[in-house]
Parts: C-alpha cells; structure tokens; sequence
C-alpha cells in the first residue's frame, strides 16, 4: 500500500523573505535601538502594503544587539544559522556592527548598517571592500571635517578633545576631527581619554577648563554627553561643546548640552518631499518625530528591497551587486555607492538650543 502523502513543505522561494533588524534595544543607547527598529519595520510594512517584495511577504525577525560586541555576534549568528535570514539590517554602533560585518561577509549575508559611521565596517584588514556588507550612512572622516571647518568658520582656533578609547566610533571620529582641526591651522590645546565605565569625568573638566580651549569636541553617544555636559557647566567650563551623530537622540539633556553643535545625518525640518512625506507617516504611526536613526533605518530598508527588486532574487550575491550599482533618493539624501559601499551625501549641523535641536545648515560633501 502507499504511504500517506507528506504535505507538501512550502517551496523555499515562496514563504516569506525575511529581513533580521539587529538594533541596540537595550544597553547604554536604548532610544539608538526603538528608533532603529520602528524605522525599520514601518518601510517593511509599507512594501508588504504593497504587495511585498518578489511577489513575497517580508518578515522581520528583530534581536537586541545592545551596541556590543558578544550580544552582537550572538544576534547575527542566531539570525543566520537559526532563521536562515539572508539579509540584516543594523547594528547602529560601529563597534557592534564591525564585529557583524565578520559574521555576514564569512557566510554571504548582506548587511547594511544604517548608521554606522566608522570606515572598518564595509571594509577588510587589507583595505578592500567586504563584498556584503553596506551602510547608509556617511562616515567619520567626512563628519570630522565637517565639525571641524563649522568650528573655524565659526572663529575658533583652540580645541580640547576627550573621547572613549574603547569605542571604535568615539575613537575614529576624535581621529579624524583632529586630523582635519590640525590641517586647517587650528589648535588641539588638550586631549584625554576615558572608559565607558567612568561616570566622573571631573579630573580631565578641570583640565579643560584650565585650557580654556574655545570648543570642547566630545564625539560620543548622548548618554556619555549627558555626563560631561552636566558636570562641564559645574566645573565652569565655558567651551562650546560639539560631536557628531551620537548626540541624536530625544533623550538628549538639551539643558545640560545648551549651545553645543553635532553633525547628523538628517533634520525633521527638511522641506524635501522624502522627508516631509517621512515625518508625517512616521509621527501619525508612532506619536513621535523621526530622529536620524529612524530615517536611515527606513532608507536602509528602502535600499535593501529596491535591490532584492532590482536583482529579481532572493540570492544575496546577485543583492549585494545591485546595492553596489544602485542609484536610490531615499529621506537621508540620494544614495548610490562608491567602491567602498560608502553612500556620499551631505551633513546636516545642528545646534542644542532653547531645550531643542535646530537645524543650523548643510555641508555638502
Ligand atoms: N555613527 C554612530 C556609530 O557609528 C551611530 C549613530 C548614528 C548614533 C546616528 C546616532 C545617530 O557608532
């Protein structure tokens, strides 16, 4: 007699096509992670809305990679090996997403880091580009010139520099705000180091303030910001204090940070179409404004699925050659990459005042 049919298992290219979001929802930047995931998963609903991509659902799969390394690696290998995903969109932290990018090139995942900044992510020890992996964002030697000229041509010509030497984001930017600071005439009065454990930065304040360094440039996350910025005003330092992208974020103490400058990769207050069309979707779904996480965590979706389309195939080869011939306007600007899979698009700089964050202008690469 025959035996009883198995039911049949759905083809692999027919069941969903599934996107992981590896964002930092918990750890040191929570609000880097929410604004991350919601960003991600609001493009993914509207391709879903519209009939998905391939003719195919997409489904995301979302893990807490908490801007560390071992979480990190556990995300990506879970992701890949237990949910088979073929593409990850994420980590926001430079120092979470270089270790993924490890995992993603070995094994022929496309990765694209919405927002991390620092170059060792899209690239190999030997200077080569990693076939997989993308980002979406600019990255830090163009946002330290950019600080660094805004600065000059602000009048300033004496920096003090203080940064994480742990963090491959805080460290590459102070690297390159320096480097660009020092070729453009200006003066580093002062630099120190500190860990992400220390909370008392009091000691190298008072060195600041003793420099009397015109700007302070502090290029981490917001919650060290918050740090310094509090115990700066008590110390009596009188600098103006600037950083890059790292600031972003709702939980930023405007107070504390009052008059302080960042580079971002975005502003709300953009008149584009993208962007208006973005923040008001975006505040309708989640009652809140998008900051720069949110709209590169959309674009870095948009950018995915457009080459998914583009390649006509769920073979992330054949995806990774069309994001590396792509051509896309997304919220963040238009993006098509060089041939280190680096986006080239502009700045924004932003100033800390009156309890907000307002747009001040654009630096175009
Ligand atoms: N650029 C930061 C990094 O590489 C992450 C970040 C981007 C944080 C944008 C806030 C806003 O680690």
């Amino acid at each position: 007699c025959q035996p009883a049919a198995a039911p049949a298992a759905p083809a692999a290219d027919t069941g969903p096509i599934k996107v992981a979001v590896l964002a930092p929802l918990s750890g040191p930047v929570p609000t880097f992670g929410v604004s991350t995931r919601d960003g991600a998963l609001m493009a993914i609903e509207e391709w879903n809305a519209k009939g998905g991509v391939l003719g195919r659902k997409i489904e995301a799969v979302v893990e807490d990679s908490q801007c560390t390394p071992d979480p990190a690696v556990n995300a990506a290998n879970k992701v890949i090996d237990q949910d088979k995903v073929h593409y990850i969109i994420g980590e926001v932290c430079s120092k979470a997403s270089i270790p993924i990018s490890e995992i993603a090139e070995a094994k022929g995942v496309v990765q694209i880091s919405p927002t991390s900044t620092n170059p060792d992510v899209t690239l190999k020890a030997d200077g080569s580009t990693k076939k997989y992996i993308f980002r979406a964002c600019f990255i830090d030697p163009f946002q330290g010139l950019v600080m660094a000229k805004f600065a000059q041509g602000k009048g300033y010509k004496t920096a003090f520099i203080m940064f994480d030497q742990g963090n491959d984001y805080v460290r590459g930017l102070a690297e390159a705000f320096e480097k660009s600071w020092t070729e453009a005439g200006g003066t580093v009065v002062g630099k120190e180091t500190y860990t992400s454990q220390d909370t008392d930065f009091s000691a190298i304040l008072a060195k600041v303030a003793e420099s009397k360094a015109e700007v302070l440039f502090l290029p981490d996350y917001y919650n060290i910001v918050n740090l310094v910025a509090a115990q700066a005003k008590e110390k009596g330092v009188t600098s103006v204090m600037m950083g890059g992208d790292g600031w972003d974020s709702p939980d930023l103490d405007a107070k504390a940070s009052d008059g302080g400058f960042f580079s971002n990769h975005y502003s709300p207050e953009d008149t584009r179409a993208k962007v208006v069309d973005f923040v008001k979707a975006y505040s309708t779904k989640y009652g809140a404004t998008p900051d720069a996480l949110a709209a590169l965590a959309y674009d870095a979706t948009y950018l995915l699925l457009t080459a998914i389309e583009k390649a006509g195939s769920d073979d992330p080869a054949k995806v990774a050659e069309a994001l590396a011939a792509i051509e896309l306007e997304v919220v963040s600007g238009k993006v098509s990459f060089d041939k280190s899979h680096n986006p080239i698009k502009a700045a924004a700089v932003l100033q800390v005042k009156d309890g907000k964050v307002s747009f001040v202008e654009s630096v175009a690469p």
